[in-house]
């Protein structure tokens, strides 16, 4: 069955990057000239799927706000005569279809995901989790979709990490099928190094059939007193046959500021617009 709808989820504190998300959704925080959530957006438009379901948080107006027109912004740029950029906000609304599900308590992403039952229904859907960047030369949903339309069943995105890293992820164990693609055998959310099954970890990008609905139901609170998804997915491995593909391109934790620098400095030397001046500046720096 073909992924008509994309899920992104916003509803979270965004407690890595504090003090900035008090009062600022950390979707918003911006990557060179777009806000983070913005790069989610039209990596699933460059995938094939302008259906677009975003999960957020009574303080995440802001969101809502940027895909809308902007009636006022408009009329000034009209009137200004700035034909291209008016064009260009103007595609922001246009490039996809939204839609807005209120998650009404932080309880973990499986809680955040089974909030979308209501608008996704019976059908397999992709989930993106918008501070996880992916840059490289095919978008990392698109890699994803190749996967699950010759398997045609549930597909999650993992990248190696170091091993002192595995507790900051979720972790997989599988045996390769083909090149860069496994068959699931194990999942577990964040273990710390010494009972990491392997090196792969899940990257925030997920094809998902609607059973797992069901299972999330079923799911008690894991790791951290959330409801974890990687936990119900682990129980999906009763039901059905699930794969990873190890994604190519670079995976930026934009939702730390470690991360979101390094995302923003890479991304600014390949940019059309500045990114001759801004190697040159940092050239000087050293
Ligand atoms: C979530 C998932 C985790 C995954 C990560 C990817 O964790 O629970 O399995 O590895 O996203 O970014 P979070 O980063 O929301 O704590």
């Amino acid at each position: 069955m073909k992924i008509r709808k994309v899920v992104i989820t916003a509803a979270g504190y965004g407690t890595r990057f504090l003090p900035v998300t008090r009062s600022q959704p950390k979707e918003m925080l911006p990557l060179l000239d777009k806000p983070l959530i913005h790069y989610s957006v039209e990596e699933a438009i460059k995938s094939g799927i302008n259906q677009i379901v975003l999960v957020t948080s009574a303080s995440k107006r802001s969101i809502e706000d940027y895909f809308k027109r902007s009636p006022g912004l408009e009329s000034f740029l009209k009137d200004k005569g700035e034909t291209e950029l008016l064009k260009s906000m103007d595609e922001i609304t246009r490039m996809a279809d939204y839609c807005y599900v209120l998650q009404k308590e932080p309880k973990g992403l499986g809680d955040a995901v089974l909030t979308v039952k209501v608008v996704v229904g019976n059908e397999p859907f992709a989930l993106m989790l918008p501070d996880d960047i992916i840059d490289g030369p095919v978008p990392g949903l698109k890699q994803m979709l190749n996967v699950y339309e010759k398997y045609n069943t549930s597909v999650i995105a993992v990248q190696k990490v170091k091993p002192e890293d595995t507790g900051k992820y979720g972790i997989i164990r599988g045996e390769e099928v083909s090149p860069g693609v496994y068959r699931i055998l194990e999942m577990v959310e964040k273990p710390e190094p010494s009972k990491a099954p392997s090196r792969l970890a899940i990257v925030g990008r997920y094809i998902l059939t609607p059973r797992i609905f069901e299972i999330l139901k079923e799911t008690p609170p894991g790791k951290n007193d959330e409801i974890q998804l990687t936990d119900a997915l682990h129980a999906l491995l009763q039901q059905e046959k699930l794969y990873a593909v190890e994604l190519k391109g670079t995976r930026y934790d934009a939702g730390t500021p470690l991360g979101w620098l390094q995302a923003n400095v890479d991304l600014a030397l390949k940019s059309k617009e500045i990114g001759k001046e801004f190697k040159k500046y940092l050239k000087e720096l050293t």
